[in-house]
C-alpha cells in the first residue's frame, strides 16, 4: 500500500464482533477468561486494549515499520526508550531539541548514572568524536526544536551501525509523511502523537515504532512493566487522527511555504528558519531525506527585543499563542520562555534560541488570513 492509503488501512481489520468500520472504544480494563490463561487474546488493559492494539499497528504500517507502542505521552515513550540503557551507559544527543526531552534526561537519568553528550549534529562527522565504548545511544531529532536544523538520518545510521548503538529518531516534527527514518537506518522512531499524529490538539499521546523483534520485546516488557500506556478514547482519537494525516501535511506543507516567504521579505524581521529555503544550511539534506518542508518555522526579529516579541505574540489573533504544535489551528510560541525555559540561557543562546525567537506551527486554514494576521501584528511593533 501507499502512504496515503496506509494512513486509513494500514494494519486495520473491520471489529470482528460487529463489522464496526472504527475500531469501537474498549473502554475496560479487563476481560473474562473460561478458564485461567483461557482468554481471547486481551487480560489486562495495561498490557494490552483492543483500541490500543488497532492505534499500534497504524502507527508500525505509517513508519514502515514492524511494531507499535502507544504511552500516554511522548515524554512517556522517551522514558521507556531510556529504560533500555544502564548506568554507566552513554548518550550522544542533538542539542538542539525539545525542552522537555533535554529535562529528562539531565533532571531525571542522570541521576541514574546514565551520561549524556548534547552536541551539534548538523554537521554528522563531529558525532563519532564523542562516541566511545560506553555509547550505547545516538538521540536525534530532525527538524529540530526550535531551529530547524537538519540532521542527516542516513549519516548518522551508519556511525551507530559502526558502533553497535541504537539510533533513535524523533519524528514528531516531520511525521512519516514527510520522513521516514526507519527507512533510512534508524532503530526506533518516536513521536510526540499529541501533534501532527492527533492533529486536533485534544489528546497528549507518546508513540514508537521499530523493526527488530528483540528490540520491540524489550520496549513491550517495559510498557508493560512501567505501566506508561494511553488509555482507549485517546487511542481512537488518534487512529482518527491519523486517516488524514497525509491531507493536513500536504497543507500545513503549502502554508509553511507561503509564510516563511512572506516573512522572510518582512523589513522587521531578521532570520527566518525554515527547511525549504535554499540557503538553509542543510537544505540539501532535507530535500533528499523528506517529501516536502513542512509547517514549521521560526523567526527573530531585527534588534533581538524580548518586549517586541512578546508584542507580536500578544497582538497575533488566529495564530494562537500556545505550547504545543502540529494541531489544525495555527499555534506561536515563544522558546525561551516557554518550551525551551527548563533549558540555561547560555546553553539555549548557543543553539540560537535567542529573546526574540518566536517559533510557529502553521495550520490548515486559509493562508491569505495567516499572512493577514501576522502583517497586522508586525505593524503593532
Ligand atoms: C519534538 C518533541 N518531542 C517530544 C515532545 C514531548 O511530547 P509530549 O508533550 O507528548 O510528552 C514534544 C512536545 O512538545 C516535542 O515537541
Amino acid at each position: 500500500m501507499e502512504f496515503n492509503t496506509k494512513v486509513i488501512h494500514g494494519g486495520q481489520e473491520h471489529d470482528p464482533s460487529t463489522g464496526a468500520v472504527m475500531p469501537p472504544i474498549y473502554q475496560t480494563s479487563t476481560y473474562a477468561q473460561a478458564s485461567p490463561g483461557d482468554h481471547k487474546g486481551y487480560e489486562y488493559s495495561r498490557t494490552a486494549n483492543p483500541t490500543r492494539t488497532a492505534l499500534e499497528k497504524s502507527l508500525a504500517s505509517i513508519e514502515n515499520g514492524n511494531y507499535g507502542l502507544a504511552f500516554g505521552s511522548g515524554l512517556a515513550s522517551i522514558d521507556a526508550v531510556i529504560k533500555l540503557l544502564n548506568p554507566g551507559d552513554e548518550v550522544v544527543s542533538t542539542n538542539d531539541l525539545y525542552g522537555g526531552t533535554y529535562r529528562l534526561f539531565t533532571k531525571i537519568y542522570e541521576n541514574y548514572g546514565i551520561k549524556f553528550h548534547f552536541i551539534g549534529m548538523e554537521e554528522s562527522d563531529n558525532i563519532s568524536n564523542y562516541v566511545n565504548s560506553k555509547t550505547k545511544m545516538i538521540w536525534v531529532e530532525t527538524p529540530t526544536n526550535p531551529m530547524l536544523n537538519i540532521i542527516d538520518i542516513g549519516a548518522v545510521a551508519k556511525i551507530s551501525k559502526k558502533n553497535n548503538c541504537l539510533l533513535v529518531v524523533d519524528n514528531t516534527f516531520a511525521t512519516p509523511y514527510l520522513q521516514r527514518p526507519l527507512e533510512l537506518g534508524a532503530d526506533i522512531v518516536m513521536h510526540s502523537a499529541t501533534k501532527y499524529l492527533g492533529g486536533h490538539s485534544d489528546v497528549v499521546m507518546g508513540a514508537l515504532i521499530v523493526n527488530e523483534k528483540e528490540l520491540a520485546e524489550k520496549l513491550y516488557f517495559i510498557q508493560n512493566a512501567s505501566g506508561a500506556i494511553c488509555g482507549p478514547m485517546d487511542s481512537f482519537l488518534v487512529l482518527r487522527g491519523i486517516k488524514t494525516l497525509h491531507l493536513r501535511m500536504q497543507r500545513h506543507c503549502e502554508n509553511g511555504k507561503a509564510v516563511a516567504n512572506y516573512l522572510t521579505k518582512h523589513t522587521k524581521i531578521d532570520k527566518v528558519y525554515w527547511p525549504g529555503f535554499e540557503n538553509h544550511p542543510n537544505h540539501e539534506i532535507a530535500k533528499r531525506q523528506m517529501n516536502d518542508f513542512g509547517g514549521m518555522l521560526s523567526f527573530t526579529i531585527k534588534g533581538n527585543s524580548y518586549e517586541k516579541a512578546i508584542k507580536i505574540l500578544e497582538n497575533l489573533k488566529i495564530f494562537t499563542l500556545a505550547e504545543s504544535l502540529g494541531g489544525v489551528e495555527s499555534l506561536s510560541g515563544h522558546p525561551a520562555s516557554m518550551t525551551h525555559a527548563s533549558i540555561p540561557k547560555e546553553e539555549r543562546e548557543k543553539t540560537g534560541v535567542v529573546d526574540s525567537l518566536i517559533r510557529l506551527s502553521v495550520g490548515v486554514e486559509s493562508e491569505k488570513d495567516l499572512i493577514n494576521d501576522l502583517e497586522t501584528a508586525l505593524l503593532k511593533i
